[in-house]
């Protein structure tokens, strides 16, 4: 059988349309986040193909922790996808506290950084391919909207420390993938105002959204072969109008 893959933050909107992907062309699932029973709803609806762990990936501890019982549970993972996020304040970028920076930086560059250095033992020179997927965000490839300064600036660090991984990681039998999502409506776009929204909606090319199962659908392409030459190059996953 197939080694599994782990998907950090599968209780979210975007991870868990991932892991259903995934599960439907037959990957094994490992489905992480922080919110023990939206993970066993999900694992319910999958089936026997999923496992559940829980941790705090902000904390090297926890990380560490995780890693470690993956550790002893898997001899190898054949994937890894991250998507995880926490909500920042939108506030004009003079007016944002350090604190604020802190936290983005911490769940994007410090979480990507503990979980890659975890993983790599279970990634790196299997028999096939592994991949990790990265889930970025278009503002870091294209002009961020203003108010975002402290989720952009750490969408910038994660999409450069994945372009740096994928050539690093390359010779070690592990591409590296990065996905550029447009605005996909889930919790984490949850306090936008619908009047707000639906303006939005309004003015892009086809007058729909972007959604999570958009999004799956690119990373059950980018853990293909087929997606070989893709490794580092961030692929914009989006709706919007092309800047
Ligand atoms: N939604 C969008 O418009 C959009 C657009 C572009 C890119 N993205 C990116 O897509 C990815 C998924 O976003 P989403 O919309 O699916 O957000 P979401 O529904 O809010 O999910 C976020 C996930 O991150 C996990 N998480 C947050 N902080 C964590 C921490 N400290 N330790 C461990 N897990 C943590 C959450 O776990 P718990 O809930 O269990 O705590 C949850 O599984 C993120 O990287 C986001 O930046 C989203």
């Amino acid at each position: 059988m197939q080694d599994p893959v782990l998907i950090l933050g599968a209780s979210g909107g975007i991870g868990g349309a991932i892991a259903r992907r995934l599960a439907r062309q037959g990957s094994g699932v490992i489905l992480h986040g922080r919110r023990r029973d939206r993970l066993d709803a999900l694992a319910g609806e999958i089936g026997p193909a999923a496992a559940v762990e829980t941790a705090d990936l902000t904390d090297e501890a926890e990380a560490a922790a995780l890693f470690a019982r993956l550790a002893a549970a898997h001899t190898a993972l054949s994937g890894l996808v991250f998507s995880v996020a926490t909500p920042f304040t939108k506030r004009l970028t003079h007016r944002t506290g350090w604190g604020e920076f802190d936290r983005q930086i911490a769940t994007q560059l410090k979480a990507l950084h503990l979980c890659a250095a975890g993983a790599f033992p279970l990634l790196a020179g299997q028999a096939a391919t592994t991949r990790m997927v990265v889930v970025s965000s278009e503002y870091a490839i294209g002009m961020p909207p203003v108010k975002t300064a402290s989720y952009a600036a750490a969408k910038a660090a994660i999409t450069a420390y994945a372009r740096v991984v994928a050539q690093e990681w390359l010779g070690r039998g592990i591409r590296v993938h990065i996905v550029a999502p447009g605005m996909v409506r889930t919790e984490f776009t949850a306090d936008i105002p619908d009047a707000w929204l639906d303006d939005h909606v309004a003015r892009l090319p086809e007058q729909r959204l972007t959604t999570a199962e958009d999004v799956a659908e690119m990373v059950a392409f980018l853990m293909t072969d087929a997606a070989d030459c893709l490794y580092g190059s961030p692929l914009q996953v989006s709706r919007a109008e092309r800047r």
